[in-house]
């Protein structure tokens, strides 16, 4: 459901902490040092940009990594995932496929931030854009009347990515991080595998919005490449499907739980 306010979670007692009103804290980005991996996913899963929240969690794609590694070719690959949010998953992808990848690039529409503080409450902004104000104890989602609230403030880049992915790009050759937005062409060199996590939902798009994106991952994915869609709707864990990209479209190759819900898009019912 998209509200122009949230309770920030930490700010009242856990009675009032449901997850339909309230979100978590994301002024901890400033100082990520203090921040453990799962409490970085949290601060990051406050944000909503373009219209898609950035919720994200390690440990959501353990069946969809596996049905993957069963249907790669056995060389390295390039694995491009779209819609990455702070990389957790990302992390666990490269780990699954191991020596199988010659390049990772983790895609999104965008990876950092920057922030304005003013006391204790921060605004968020996305290039010029406020896309959020964060005070103890609201989290605004439509917060364009306070921005003059925070003019003269120094900027402070704010990255998305978790640390360890970031020290991952630096440090392995074979991983890039990139902004990418999946309705744009892609880019970079011709994709084995795409995927696409908890991106293209209908909550967020149009059916015409999905079937632009997918037009635009079949142009980036090789003949007999590989396209996987996953999805974890809350309360009904992991789903999602596995497709070879043919001539004309895609193909199911394979499905984790119930499948994807927009798999009458991918294969053209
Ligand atoms: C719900 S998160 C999914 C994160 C991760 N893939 C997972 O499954 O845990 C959706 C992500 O898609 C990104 N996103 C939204 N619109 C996008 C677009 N047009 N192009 C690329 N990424 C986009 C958001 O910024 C967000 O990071």
């Amino acid at each position: 459901m998209r509200v122009p306010v949230r309770l920030s979670a930490p700010g009242w007692p856990a009675a009032l902490r449901h997850p339909r009103v309230s979100g978590p804290d994301p002024r901890g980005l400033l100082e990520p040092d203090g921040l453990d991996a799962e409490s970085f996913s949290r601060a990051v899963s406050a944000f909503r940009l373009g219209g898609t929240y950035r919720t994200t969690a390690p440990g959501r794609h353990v069946q969809s990594n596996r049905v993957l590694l069963d249907h790669v070719p056995d060389r390295p690959l390039t694995v491009v995932d779209v819609g990455i949010s702070d990389g957790s998953t990302t992390l666990e992808l490269l780990d699954a496929l191991g020596d199988r990848v010659g390049r990772l690039f983790g895609a999104d529409r965008v990876l950092a931030l920057t922030a304005r503080r003013r006391g204790r409450w921060v605004a968020f902004f996305d290039q010029d854009r406020c896309v959020l104000v964060a005070t103890r104890h609201l989290l605004l989602y439509a917060p364009d009347a306070l921005v003059p609230l925070f003019a003269g403030a120094p900027g402070q880049r704010v990255s998305l990515v978790q640390p360890a992915l970031e020290r991952r790009a630096r440090t392995d050759e074979r991983v890039a991080l990139v902004t990418h937005d999946v309705f744009a062409p892609w880019p970079g060199p011709p994709a084995d595998v795409v995927r696409l996590a908890n991106l293209l939902n209908r909550t967020y798009f149009s059916d015409a919005d999905i079937g632009r994106a997918l037009s635009q991952c079949h142009r980036m994915i090789v003949p007999d490449g590989l396209l996987q869609l996953v999805e974890n709707r809350p309360g009904l864990g992991e789903q999602g499907a596995l497709y070879r990209r043919g001539e004309a479209g895609f193909v199911r190759v394979a499905q984790v739980g119930a499948g994807s819900d927009v798999d009458g898009l991918v294969v053209g019912d």
